[in-house]
């Protein structure tokens, strides 16, 4: 007879915690490509085919909220043919993706100034947004033509237009009532947020949202991330102990009395 310890079978363990909402800062694309000798756009053809691969796996690991940082206020001042690249590959991605979106009930969502953005993408958004709209399981949010520093000059514009209209009291401001204000109003706050690429910067995202989330960064390229990858950054998310501002003590009041 063994005296090794029972090894607790799967159903035993401690079950992983899994953000309901994971953010991810997709980079690496360029990277990718110039590694193989190919142009940068093909780097974000495949960055594109990482979308739809992660947006299934998030929701295979049981995520609820998925939002991707697709492109930003800054890209603009990339060179015109990337950026011209780059709005085609979304469309493409949108068009085809509306059937999946449809038979797989995922809810699509943008934030950023979207009304910047080129007539038939905003068509295209419009239309998947509002057949999608009743998939509350699932969320995938597209962050176009998002800077976290326009969002703030935004907010502030849209909350001072409610006080100038009686609908809002300025001696009553409070994070809860200006946080409507935000594109990300309607949204739980991310509980994770990803880098791909080995950057460790958060490049105006989600800067104000993220304020208590947990930073994982990996030095996998965008379009090598794999399920397995995002399972290895819920699991780093699991090491991490989530204090909100208190102390250890007050997370674990029955911990702490036994010490
Ligand atoms: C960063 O790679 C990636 C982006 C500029 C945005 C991500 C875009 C996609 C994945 C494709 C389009 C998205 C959708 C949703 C269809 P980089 O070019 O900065 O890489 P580098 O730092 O290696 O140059």
């Amino acid at each position: 007879m063994s005296h090794a310890p029972a090894r607790p079978s799967s159903a035993e363990r401690t079950p992983l915690h899994v953000p309901h909402h994971v953010a991810i800062i997709m980079d690496g694309n360029g990277r990718w490509a110039q590694k193989r000798g190919l142009p940068r756009i093909e780097g974000h053809r495949r960055g594109v085919e990482t979308v739809r691969t992660t947006t299934f796996a998030a929701r295979d690991l049981g995520v609820k909220m998925l939002t991707l940082y697709a492109f930003s206020v800054e890209n603009w001042k990339r060179p015109q043919d990337e950026v011209g690249a780059l709005m085609g590959l979304l469309e493409y991605y949108l068009k085809k993706e509306l059937a999946t979106f449809v038979r797989d009930r995922v809810r699509l969502r943008t934030i950023g100034r979207t009304e910047e953005m080129p007539a038939g993408i905003q068509k295209l958004l419009r239309a998947t947004i509002e057949e999608t709209k009743e998939f509350t399981d699932y969320t995938l949010v597209l962050a176009l033509n998002y800077g976290s520093r326009t969002e703030v000059v935004d907010a502030a514009r849209a909350y001072a237009a409610a006080v100038a209209a009686g609908q809002e009291k300025l001696n009553d401001g409070s994070w809860a009532s200006f946080s409507r204000y935000l594109y990300t109003a309607e949204f739980p706050e991310p509980d994770l947020v990803i880098r791909t690429s080995g950057e460790n910067r958060i490049s105006n995202f989600l800067l104000l949202q993220a304020a208590y989330a947990e930073f994982v960064f990996t030095p996998v390229l965008w379009p090598d991330f794999t399920k397995a990858d995002l399972a290895a950054a819920i699991a780093e998310f699991n090491r991490r102990e989530r204090r909100f501002g208190l102390t250890s003590e007050q997370l674990k009041p029955a911990a702490a009395a036994v010490k």
